[in-house]
C-alpha cells in the first residue's frame, strides 16, 4: 500500500500527486517535454489538426441531436430540420462541413512538411506510420459522414465505392452485399455507416491521436535543419537558466503559446470560410434526395480523394483497382523506401529535392484531372500520364536516395 499523507487537504497538489501523480504527468507531458527552438509555424499544424478534430467532435454532437439515420427521414432531418427549424442548426452544419474539408487541407500540409524535412526518418518511423493510420481512418470517417445526408451524391458515391470491393474480375459481389447489408445501398447501409461515423471511427481516431502523440515523445520533433539535438544536454542548459544558449524550449507554456497564436490566425480563416464560403464544402448535387433510379451525369468524390480517384480511372478495370489499392498504402512505405541517411530539408538533398516537388505537383494535377468528366480525351491523357508519373516517382525513390551523398 502506498503512503498517503492523512493531513493533505482534499484536491490539494499533494493529495492529487499521491493519487494521480499529477506533477509527474505535467512534467513529462508539458514542462519538461522539450521542443527545438529552430522550427517554424508549419510545426503548429499538428495542434491545428487536433483543434479541428475537436471542433468536428463538438459540432457533430450538436448535429447528432436532430439527425435521423433512416433512409426516409435522413435527408429532411439534415436539409429541413437542422438547416431551418433548429436554432443555429445551419451554423453547426456549416462548421462541420467546412471542418471536414479543411481538416484534409491541413493533413496534406502536415504530411508534406514531414516529407520535406525528412521527419519520418531516424527514430521517427512510428510517428509517420501512426500518422498514416490517422490519414486512412480520417478518410473512412469523411466517407461515412458523406453518406449521412442521404442525397444523390451520398447514394451514388456509396454505390461506386462499395462496388470497388467486388475486386474487378474477382466478381466478389457477395462481399459487396455483405458490406452494404443489401443488394444496393439502403437502410441497413445507412445505419451501419452512421454507427461507423459517430462511434467506431471517432473512437479509433482518438486512440490513434494518443498513439501519434506517444510516438513523438521519445524521438522529439524534428527541426528545420534536421539537426540531431542532444535533448538532455540542451534541457539541462535551459533548466540552469541558460535559456539563450539552449537549443530547446519547454512545450508548455513556451511553445504552446506559439501554437495558440497560429491557431488563432487559422481560426480567423476557418470562420471566414464558415460564414462566407461554406458552399465550397457542400456539393450542389447532394441537395437532391437519393434516388436509386436516377444516376447523376458525373459522379466524383470530394476534392481530397480526387488524386487517388484519378489513379483508378485511366486504367482498365483490374489494373485500375490494383493501382488504386497501391496508391492508398504506398505512403506507409515512405520511411523504408527513402534510403538516404540524411535528415535534412529537401532543398539540401540532391535529387530528392526534385522528387519532392514533382510528387507534390503531380498530386495537384491528379486532383484537378479527377474532377473533370472522363469524356475529354486530352484531360484523360493528362490524367493517365500523371498517374504513371506517380508510380514512376515511387519506383525512383529508393534508387535516387541510395545514391544521395551523406551531408
Ligand atoms: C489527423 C490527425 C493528426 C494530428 C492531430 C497530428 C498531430 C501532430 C502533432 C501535434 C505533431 C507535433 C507537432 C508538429 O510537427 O506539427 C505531429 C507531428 C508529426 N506528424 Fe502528425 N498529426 C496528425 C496526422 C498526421 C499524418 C496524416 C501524418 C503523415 C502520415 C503525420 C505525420 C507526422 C510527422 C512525421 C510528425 C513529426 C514532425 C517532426 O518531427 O517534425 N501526422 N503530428
Amino acid at each position: 500500500m502506498a503512503h498517503f499523507d492523512e493531513n493533505a487537504k482534499p484536491f490539494s497538489q499533494k493529495w492529487l500527486d499521491e493519487r494521480l501523480a499529477v506533477s509527474t504527468l505535467k512534467r513529462v507531458l508539458q514542462t519538461e517535454y522539450w521542443i527545438p527552438k529552430n522550427i517554424n509555424f508549419l510545426w503548429a499544424m499538428g495542434m491545428v489538426l487536433a483543434a479541428t478534430f475537436g471542433i468536428l467532435l463538438v459540432s457533430g454532437i450538436f448535429l447528432l441531436m436532430y439527425y435521423k439515420p433512416d433512409t426516409n427521414l435522413a435527408f429532411d432531418s439534415v436539409n429541413y430540420t437542422i438547416m431551418s427549424e433548429v436554432g443555429y442548426g445551419w451554423l453547426w452544419r456549416h462548421i462541420h462541413g467546412v471542418g471536414a474539408s479543411v481538416v484534409f487541407l491541413i493533413i496534406y500540409i502536415h504530411m508534406f512538411v514531414g516529407i520535406y524535412y525528412g521527419s519520418y526518418k531516424r527514430g521517427r518511423e512510428l510517428i509517420w506510420l501512426s500518422g498514416m493510420l490517422l490519414f486512412v481512418t480520417f478518410s473512412a470517417e469523411a466517407f461515412s459522414g458523406y453518406m449521412l445526408p442521404w442525397g444523390q451524391m451520398s447514394y451514388w458515391a456509396g454505390m461506386v465505392i462499395t462496388n470497388l470491393f467486388s475486386g474487378g474480375s474477382l466478381e466478389a459481389y457477395g462481399l459487396v452485399e455483405w458490406i452494404r447489408g443489401d443488394y444496393v445501398p439502403g437502410d441497413a447501409f445507412l445505419t451501419r455507416f452512421f454507427m461507423l461515423h459517430v462511434l467506431l471511427l471517432p473512437l479509433a481516431i482518438i486512440g490513434l491521436i494518443v498513439l501519434h502523440f506517444g510516438t513523438l515523445r521519445l524521438p522529439h520533433v524534428n527541426n528545420q535543419d534536421g539537426e540531431e539535438i542532444d535533448f538532455e544536454e540542451a534541457a539541462e542548459l535551459y533548466k540552469a537558466g541558460k535559456v539563450k544558449e539552449s537549443k530547446v524550449i519547454p512545450f508548455s507554456p513556451v511553445f504552446l503559446s506559439k501554437d495558440v497564436f497560429v491557431m488563432g490566425v487559422y481560426f480567423i480563416f476557418f470562420f471566414y470560410l464558415v460564414f462566407y464560403h461554406f458552399e465550397f464544402a457542400m456539393d450542389p448535387v447532394n441537395f437532391d434526395p437519393a434516388d436509386g433510379l436516377k444516376t447523376p451525369a458525373h459522379i466524383y468524390p470530394e476534392w481530397y480523394f480526387l488524386w487517388s480517384y484519378e489513379i483508378l480511372r485511366p486504367f482498365s478495370k483490374d489494373l485500375g483497382l490494383i493501382a488504386f489499392g497501391i496508391a492508398q498504402v504506398i505512403f506507409f512505405a515512405l520511411p523504408f523506401l527513402d534510403r538516404s541517411p540524411n535528415v535534412a530539408p529537401a532543398s539540401r538533398r540532391g535529387l530528392f529535392k526534385y522528387w519532392f516537388w514533382a510528387m507534390l505537383i503531380d498530386m495537384i494535377i491528379l486532383t484537378f484531372m479527377g474532377k473533370l468528366p472522363p469524356t475529354d480525351a486530352l484531360f484523360a491523357n493528362i490524367g493517365l500520364i500523371a498517374a504513371l508519373t506517380f508510380f514512376a516517382l515511387w519506383i525512383a525513390l529508393p534508387i535516387i536516395t541510395k545514391k544521395e551523398k551523406k551531408l
